[in-house]
């Protein structure tokens, strides 16, 4: 068969690009993932959420430093019309350079444009749309994504990226999509190169992702540089060294995207309270963190659960977060409605003006697990799924009224399993938490120290695996 040029796969993208900007699929069958592949991935141009639905953040690699910038022009081609919006530029691990834009003032409802521009580097076009309803959008919620440098497969990152490329473009195929929430080790090393896998999804050029920092991101330092996230923290006493708390908000709904490697339960709620302060009216909050609290299904990890539970579940009560969204054991649950750190009331497929907090955690995209070493927290979770080693998604929809969740096994037409929130009004059946006990106090502090401590022996591990970091950086400030 005759080889297909580069040049010509070049159009074919272009002209698929094109297309999904009025048909939101993004079917990567194995040519065009092939071309991506050896074409795009070291680009890793992918999207991030801005502020609010008038910002998109958008990030890129490049072999040297220059001033970056995005053109961004209505509709499916850029034309005379086009505006530029201007960034900057960081230094990654391995002597690349990440390039950071936010592109401003976007209108509901439309389609736009845009190419990514540095010294020596061009972007294709790559097009994304604004919900046209803010309040009603949807969102594929992923964990544990895994993409993985492999010693002993030269294709490792390569074959995990193409799971995560062709898992969202299922989802994605589904219905319009405008986010992916991944709650944590989208790589497994954390190497430049698996994140260069992981960001080459195609999909990604067209819908923004939020990530969470997972255990296994957190070996190395490449992550930090792959974001580019909105009103992170910037003044924690303990640093969270490799991307801190961050929010956003979509239509009507605060997302809350925390680090759970940082125990400092201090930070953590300072930050809480400053981005609920900053939007005081939203009816949803919806926190995203790794680590998962209530399933328990690992017991050789139940003590760590344990004192995590003590930390984020008075938040949690506090706060009011009607979900959160986790990973780390890689098995799918969803817990009754908590409160106190007890149930309040059961799991439903229907839960109206809940008493409390949803906890969900999904499974691996690479890595799911059998169900072995079951340790079930009975007391706690209201749904928990088994899937032999099967890929599990999930679509959750969002309207100014409900949080409808819908998870499916890749390659199944049915969810498997399909739940709502409900809320009637803004407060819904959360009851107030106003005085936080002096307990959980002591807690939040005593992980504050713990923080500390460890992260000096984080700094330690990174000198000794050969990174060039800065103790004060690492220990005190992200
Ligand atoms: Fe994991
Ligand atoms: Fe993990």
């Amino acid at each position: 068969m005759k080889k297909i040029s580069s040049k010509l796969l070049s159009v074919i993208l272009a002209a698929f690009i094109i297309f999904t900007a009025a048909v939101p699929s993004f079917a990567a069958d194995d040519l065009l993932w092939e071309h991506v592949w050896n074409e795009e991935h070291d680009n890793g141009v992918i999207l991030f959420p801005g502020s609010n639905n008038s910002e998109m953040n958008v990030s890129w690699c490049s072999e040297t430093k220059s001033e970056p910038k995005v053109i961004v022009d209505e509709g499916i081609v850029i034309g005379s019309g086009a505006e530029e919006f201007k960034g900057y530029c960081v230094a990654a691990p391995d002597g690349d350079y990440s390039n950071k834009v936010t592109i401003t003032d976007l209108e509901p409802g439309k389609t736009y444009s845009y190419q990514c521009v540095s010294e020596g580097f061009m972007s294709n076009v790559y097009s994304f749309k604004t919900d046209v309803d803010p309040n009603t959008f949807s969102a594929v919620y992923m964990t544990d994504i895994h993409t993985s440098h492999d010693d002993a497969n030269e294709n490792g990152i390569k074959e995990t990226a193409e799971k995560f490329n062709s898992t969202l473009a299922e989802a994605a195929s589904r219905k319009n999509i405008s986010l992916l929430l991944s709650a944590g080790d989208q790589a497994s090393e954390g190497y430049e190169t698996e994140y260069k896998g992981y960001s080459s999804a195609l999909a990604l050029k067209s819908f923004p992702v939020a990530t969470t920092i997972g255990n296994h991101d957190r070996k190395g330092i490449a992550y930090k540089t792959f974001n580019n996230v909105p009103n992170e923290r910037e003044d924690n006493l303990v640093a969270s060294y490799i991307g801190g708390d961050y929010w956003f908000v979509k239509g009507d709904v605060l997302f809350l995207v925390m680090d759970s490697n940082n125990a400092s339960g201090m930070d953590h709620r300072a930050f809480m309270k400053s981005a609920i302060k900053a939007n005081p009216d939203v009816k949803w909050k919806v926190m995203m963190a790794h680590h998962d609290l209530y399933s328990g299904r690992i017991p050789r990890r139940e003590s760590e659960n344990e004192l995590l539970r003590m930390i984020w579940g008075p938040l949690c009560d506090e706060f009011k977060i009607d979900l959160m969204l986790l990973g780390h054991s890689h098995y799918y649950t969803v817990t009754n409605v908590l409160y106190n750190n007890k149930t309040a009331s059961d799991y439903s497929e229907m839960m109206t003006n809940p008493a409390g907090t949803v906890f969900m955690v999904s499974g691996s995209i690479t890595r799911p697990r059998t169900d072995e070493d079951l340790g079930l927290n009975e007391e706690w979770v209201g749904y928990a799924n088994t899937p032999d080693q099967r890929i599990i998604y999930n679509i959750l929809d969002f309207t100014k009224d409900s949080i409808t969740v819908s998870s499916y096994y890749k390659g199944e037409k049915d969810a498997f399993n399909k739940y709502s929130i409900v809320k009637t009004s803004n407060e819904g059946g959360h009851p107030d938490r106003l005085i936080p006990s002096f307990f959980d106090a002591f807690v939040r502090f005593a992980g504050t120290v713990y923080g500390f401590f460890n992260n000096i022996g984080v700094y330690s591990d990174l000198k000794d695996d050969g990174f060039d970091v800065d103790f004060f950086e690492v220990v005190f400030n992200n």
